[in-house]
């Protein structure tokens, strides 16, 4: 059986050990020979690397592991790359979540004003990664999962056509395991039927193998809990902050009825509520860096310190294992059913063949197939044309170096109130993203 040789790009992220640990308890599944860290930033990747490295000797001391900067090392001779990058780091979430929420507009790392500036941060950084892997490894399919998705995924599609990316996101498969503890199946045991874009979209349908219809108890379901569920959902989302999220699905799930929403409507369908309950001094990235990057960071220094990985101070990432079954449909030609960031092209029949849409594929080793879902309600689709056109135009703005696009992107946004708060919020992240975004003019 053929070994993988797999880079992760995001070497230093928090992330990383627990996909790591998953990885190293799907071999069986997903054989490998090699695997290496790269990351552009060389302090936080030596405390994640070393700590791995010694994890690595100890439960899986056949596979080669190394870590490095260097593009050439890090992206020769592999088949997967594994990406999950943050252009800018936590601070720059902070920034990307404060700025907005100092207008008394939704501050969110993906959504509205925040997701439109990180989107900007990330599109050259996600093309570089691109270059890399086609110049090393040319066969090499590169599994991107880092944010905002959306974005991401419409920047390749007009700057590297050819590319051999995916673009996925966790969220509707973390969803789909609560709907299968609700129901008492697991995700594998259910089909769906899924339309929307990255981090907006809607469920119309979950089944299982037989033909079983579970939509109208997960509906009941939902009406009345969101995606709370009793059953502990492994280490995702288990902050109190994301419980709320799951809990506030019911109110989304109210003004569509008969589709089951995806948790990130809530800032579109209640961005006065979000804000409401929104600290402006501390926001999501505050929790995360004084939560799971202390406690990742500190386990790992805590391992390189005693020279020894005991076994249990990493937890494995099982909400992660739907990258080992992307990585197996591709190596396989498995056409397993995923659902994937891909150009329309038909599949929502009423809408923009050439947007990036969220829908169920079956996944082989020329990539997804998008399956078709139809035409979708007229909600919906106004929602999904005004927030398409908010990511075409942060791509387009991207391209020609336009503040008048990027204005008109955030002016666009549902989170936004008028072009006036549009321009206010504008002008501060330009200034806090010098570092980072092309000059516009
Ligand atoms: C979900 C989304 C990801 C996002 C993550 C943030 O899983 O699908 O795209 O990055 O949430 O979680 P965090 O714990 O960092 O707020
Ligand atoms: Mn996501």
């Amino acid at each position: 059986m053929k070994k993988f040789s797999i880079v992760i790009a995001g070497g230093g992220s928090t992330y990383t050990p627990g996909i790591v640990m998953m990885l190293m308890h799907s071999l069986d599944r997903f054989p490998i020979r090699s695997l290496k860290l790269y990351d552009n930033n060389p302090e936080r990747q030596k405390v994640i690397a070393d700590a791995v490295a010694l994890a690595m000797k100890k439960v899986a001391p056949d596979v080669a592991f190394s870590y490095t900067t260097d593009p050439e090392e890090a992206f020769t001779d592999v088949d997967f790359c594994m990406a999950h990058i943050r252009s800018g780091g936590y601070p720059m979430r902070e920034q990307d979540e404060k700025i907005p929420l100092s207008h008394g507009v939704v501050g969110q790392e993906t959504c509205g004003p925040g997701g439109i500036a990180y989107g900007m941060r990330s599109i050259p950084d996600i093309m570089q990664l691109i270059d890399y892997m086609e110049k090393y490894s040319p066969n090499c399919w590169m599994l991107n999962y880092s944010n905002p998705a959306s974005i991401v995924a419409e920047a390749c599609r007009v700057l590297r056509p050819h590319a051999k990316i995916i673009n996925i996101c966790d969220m509707p498969v973390g969803t789909l395991r609560r709907m299968s503890y609700i129901v008492g199946k697991t995700p594998q045991d259910l089909d769906v039927r899924y339309f929307g874009l990255n981090h907006f979209g809607w469920w119309t349908s979950v089944k299982d193998k037989d033909g079983t219809d579970y939509t109208p108890q997960l509906i009941d379901y939902v009406s009345k809990n969101g995606y709370l569920t009793q059953k502990a959902i492994e280490t995702q989302h288990m902050d109190a902050s994301w419980q709320e999220t799951h809990r506030k699905a019911a109110d989304l799930l109210a003004v569509t009825p008969d589709c089951l929403p995806n948790t990130y409507l809530k800032y579109y369908l209640y961005p006065d509520y979000v804000v409401e309950h929104s600290d402006p001094n501390y926001t999501r990235a505050n929790e995360v860096i004084d939560g799971r990057e202390k406690n990742v960071f500190g386990a790992a220094r805590a391992i390189t310190a005693s020279g020894e990985f005991k076994g249990d101070e990493f937890s494995i990432d099982n909400h992660a294992s739907f990258i080992v079954d992307l990585a197996r449909a591709i190596a396989y030609n498995t056409h397993e059913r995923m659902l994937c960031i891909v150009e329309n092209k038909g599949a929502i029949s009423n809408f923009d063949p050439h947007a990036m849409v969220e829908v169920p594929c079956l996944v082989g080793n020329d990539g997804p197939e998008p399956l078709c879902q139809g035409e979708i309600p007229t909600f919906q689709l106004g929602m999904m044309n005004q927030q398409v056109a908010v990511e075409k135009l942060v791509v387009e703005a991207y391209c020609e170096r336009s503040y008048q696009k990027m204005w008109q992107a955030l002016t666009l946004s549902k989170t936004v109130p008028s072009a006036k708060v549009a321009k206010e919020i504008l002008d501060d992240l330009i200034v806090a993203n010098k570092d980072y975004w092309p000059e516009l003019h």
